[in-house]
């Protein structure tokens, strides 16, 4: 067995985890309402300059609303001013949407004038939204997103099978945050969070996921039980990596096949020809080869300090420096539970 090295710090990890458990409890139940808590509760400003974008000072007429987590109206009858709280699913971030990939557009670019008005008039609801192909398709701007593949990828995945009619481009790729990272992004953590993330947004949270279905939500950790080290994985790891069937010519796979097709075998990843050359390390890897040439590139990259070749004093190190961050969490809660 080429793990049999790891089951010892396995368990290890397994006791600390649950030392770190019990002391961040105590930690919390130490905890009164202090001024924190009460302090996070105020508005902070955007910190995006937005002077920076055209359309800014426009669309400050939808997010004096829609920006933050209460709103302000006069009642033309009582002649009064009225402040209410807005409904947390309609707040949006402006630092986000400042920096996601629509950042240059106006609030009614996507959606209609009528939206001026207040209150909105109630047939809004039922306006119909743009998809990404109307108007990314046959663009030779985009010509590099191969949108058209994706579109086809995406029909054949099992979302769109089972749920055609109301699984979206925009369910996965909010119409306010989504922002390229697989691409551009050269820190690949970020990008493994950011695109899971995604995933989780249904299937880590019922009352989204029940959108759709009205089936039980499965319960992911226990799914996985199967897969050694759960957290070191989806960590390092993109669900798309296991779950979708993977083509050269797309950066990112969107053909997410049925369960019973995932990738499941170890070996598939922690071995020489992994397949995470094809995929998650697709691109870091062709960008490091045109920059240092072949070798270097291939040897290099991230790719090559994964799978069984991996040194035992890495693990060993990092182990070590993770009981001694537990031993610092536990004094501190000690001493707080002290005062
Ligand atoms: C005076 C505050 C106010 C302003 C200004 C405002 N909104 Fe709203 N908006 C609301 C409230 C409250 C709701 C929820 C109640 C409703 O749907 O009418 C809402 C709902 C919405 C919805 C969701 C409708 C649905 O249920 O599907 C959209 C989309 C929207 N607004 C877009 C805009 C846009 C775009 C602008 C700017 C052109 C804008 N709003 C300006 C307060 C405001
Ligand atoms: C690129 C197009 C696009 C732009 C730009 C855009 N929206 Fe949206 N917006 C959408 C789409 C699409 C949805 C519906 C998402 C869904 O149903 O999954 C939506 C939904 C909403 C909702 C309802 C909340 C929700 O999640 O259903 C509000 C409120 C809203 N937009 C306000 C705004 C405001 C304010 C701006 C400008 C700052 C803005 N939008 C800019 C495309 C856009
Ligand atoms: C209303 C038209 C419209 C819709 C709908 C739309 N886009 Fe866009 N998108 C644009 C335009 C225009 C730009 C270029 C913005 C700029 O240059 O600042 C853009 C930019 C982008 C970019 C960045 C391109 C780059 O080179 O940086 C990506 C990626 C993208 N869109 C993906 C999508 C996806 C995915 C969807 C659907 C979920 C979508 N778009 C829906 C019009 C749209
Ligand atoms: C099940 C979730 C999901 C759905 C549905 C989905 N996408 Fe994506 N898409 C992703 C993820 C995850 C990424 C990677 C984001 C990143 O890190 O840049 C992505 C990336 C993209 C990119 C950028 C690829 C690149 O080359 O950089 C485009 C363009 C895109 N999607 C278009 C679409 C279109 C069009 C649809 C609908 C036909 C769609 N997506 C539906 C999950 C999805
Ligand atoms: C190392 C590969 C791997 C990774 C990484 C992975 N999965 Fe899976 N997943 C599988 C396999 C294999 C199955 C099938 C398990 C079974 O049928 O017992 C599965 C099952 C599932 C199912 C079906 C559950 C059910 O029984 O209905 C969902 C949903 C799922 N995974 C979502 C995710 C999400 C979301 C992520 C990322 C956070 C993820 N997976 C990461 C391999 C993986
Ligand atoms: C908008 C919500 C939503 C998002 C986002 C989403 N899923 Fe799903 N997914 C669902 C629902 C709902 C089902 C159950 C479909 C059914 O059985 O009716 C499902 C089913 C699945 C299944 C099981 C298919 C089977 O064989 O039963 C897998 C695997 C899966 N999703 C993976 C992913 C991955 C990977 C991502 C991210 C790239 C993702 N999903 C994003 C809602 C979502
Ligand atoms: C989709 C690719 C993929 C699959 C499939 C996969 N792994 Fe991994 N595994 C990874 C990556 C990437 C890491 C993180 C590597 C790192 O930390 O350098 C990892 C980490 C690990 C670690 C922890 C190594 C460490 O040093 O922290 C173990 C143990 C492990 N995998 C065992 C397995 C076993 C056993 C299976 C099969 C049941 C499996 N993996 C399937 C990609 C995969």
């Amino acid at each position: 067995m080429v793990y049999k090295a790891n089951i010892r710090p396995a368990w290890v990890v397994l006791v600390l985890l649950m030392l770190f458990t019990l002391a961040f409890t105590l930690v919390k139940t130490s905890d009164a309402p202090t001024s924190k808590a009460i302090q996070t509760e105020q508005e902070k400003p955007p910190k995006t300059d937005l002077s920076r974008f055209k359309n800014a000072t426009e669309n400050e007429n939808c997010l004096k609303c829609h920006g933050q987590s209460k709103y302000t109206y006069e009642n033309p009858e009582s002649k009064k001013t009225v402040t209410k709280r807005m409904y947390a699913e309609l707040v949006m971030d402006r630092d986000v949407f400042y920096v996601s990939n629509h950042r240059e557009f106006k609030c009614t670019d996507c959606h209609s004038e009528d939206y001026s008005a207040f209150p909105h008039a109630g047939n809004l609801r039922m306006e119909a939204k743009a998809n990404c192909i109307d108007c990314h398709g046959g663009d030779e701007k985009y010509a590099k997103f191969k949108f058209e593949q994706i579109e086809s990828e995406f029909q054949a995945s099992v979302h769109s099978e089972k749920h055609s009619a109301d699984f979206t481009c925009w369910m996965c790729h909010n119409a306010h945050t989504y922002k390229i990272n697989a691409r551009s992004n050269e820190n690949l953590s970020e990008t493994i969070t950011y695109d899971n993330l995604i995933c989780l947004n249904c299937h880590g949270d019922v009352k989204n996921y029940q959108l759709l279905t009205n089936k039980v939500k499965p319960n992911i950790l226990q799914k996985h039980e199967w897969l050694p080290n759960q957290a070191s994985h989806f960590t390092n790891v993109r669900c798309i990596e296991c779950h979708a069937k993977n083509e050269d010519t797309l950066v990112v796979a969107h053909h997410i096949v049925a369960k019973s097709q995932a990738v499941r075998k170890c070996e598939s990843c922690h071995s020489k020809n992994s397949i995470l050359y094809a995929s998650l390390y697709k691109y870091q890897v062709s960008e490091k080869i045109q920059k240092e040439g072949v070798i270097k590139g291939l040897l290099m990259g991230d790719a090559t300090s994964i799978g069984p070749d991996k040194s035992n004093t890495l693990n060993i190190i990092s182990l070590v420096i993770f009981g001694l961050t537990i031993l610092v969490i536990i004094t501190h809660a000690v001493l707080r539970i002290k005062k």
